[in-house]
């Protein structure tokens, strides 16, 4: 770790107050944040937009959801011990398995875990959610930062989730990859909803131009409203934090790519709630479907 890093980690973690919660009785949202195509941005977007709307004043938990190349921990320079794995174990609490990274979002490992939450009966998913549910009565949204593509475990997550946000770049594969992603969930689970976030883009011009081709495409073909919830410049501040292990919009709260989030932020909690559909929300909701999929 730089001494930079090490001294802004000093002053943020001096900074940041937990604010007062705006209400006392929490549902969580639990939203999966995905790609069709990896290295797109997930983990950097997922990390700093909890940060943000922690420094709003809500309560956010990120769970890393991706088995393959999880990186939550290493973003924010902590190491974790232990995972969900020992969770799932009944070796560890779910207290013991959070970690506080800078800012003091807390964030779940998810390590083997994830991989073998696939494969659990009911009766042994039941210590996992009674845990689960502890840390959910406490939180306003819980983030799982997810693989990329269609692996049966992304799509277990994303169906079970009140809301899927998909990151795609301008690229013309990471386009038509997050396409192919929205339209096999919507083919399988026609209810769950999405919104776009379009990273790396040049100007707002492009952004707008590669989140119009899903969000038309979406439309013409599978008669699905998708929100663009908004755009993060490509901005050399987040590959220089990415290598100082720190969160960009601490380090850098001033670059294009931290007032992006903070945009992006303050319009998602601008967006009103949707009325009851009639199915479950938060945490129960998301076992309850979590055990339904096959
Ligand atoms: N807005 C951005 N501007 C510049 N580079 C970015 C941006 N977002 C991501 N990157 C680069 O892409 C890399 C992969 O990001 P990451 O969040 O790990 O992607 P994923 O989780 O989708 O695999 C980062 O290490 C960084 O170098
Ligand atoms: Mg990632």
């Amino acid at each position: 770790m730089t001494d930079q890093a090490q001294s802004l980690r000093h002053l943020v973690s001096k900074k940041i107050p937990a604010r007062p919660a705006p209400s006392s009785k929490r549902a969580a949202k639990i939203i999966t944040i995905t790609s069709g195509k990896g290295g797109v941005g997930k983990s950097n977007f997922t990390l700093n937009f909890a940060l943000k709307l922690r420094s709003l004043g809500r309560k956010v938990l990120v769970f890393d959801a991706d088995i393959g190349m999880a990186n939550i921990d290493v973003l924010m320079g902590v190491s974790s011990r232990f995972s969900l794995y020992h969770v799932l174990r009944q070796e560890k609490s779910i207290y013991d398995v959070i970690q506080y990274g800078p800012g003091e979002i807390p964030y779940i490992p998810g390590g083997s875990g994830i991989a073998d939450m696939i494969s659990l009966s009911e009766e042994d998913l039941n210590y996992f959610v009674s845990q689960i549910e502890l840390v959910s009565s406490e939180m306003d949204y819980i983030l799982f930062d997810t693989g990329a593509g269609l692996s049966k475990e992304n799509m277990k997550f994303i169906t079970s989730a009140d809301q899927c946000l998909v990151v795609t770049t301008p690229e013309p594969t990471s386009i038509t990859d997050a396409y192919a992603l929205i339209k096999v969930v919507h083919g399988n689970s026609p209810e769950v909803p999405f919104a776009l976030i379009v990273n790396r883009a040049g100007d707002e011009a492009e952004a707008r131009q590669a989140s119009d081709k899903i969000i038309l495409t979406a439309q013409r073909f599978l008669n699905l409203d998708i929100k663009m919830l908004g755009y993060v410049t490509d901005d050399p501040h987040v590959v220089k934090s990415v290598k100082h292990q720190f969160p960009f919009t601490l380090a850098f709260p001033k670059c294009e790519a931290s007032r992006d989030i903070q945009r992006i932020a303050l319009r998602y909690l601008a967006i009103p709630a949707q009325p009851e559909s009639g199915s479950l929300t938060g945490i129960k909701g998301f076992m309850h479907r979590w055990l339904k999929r096959k």
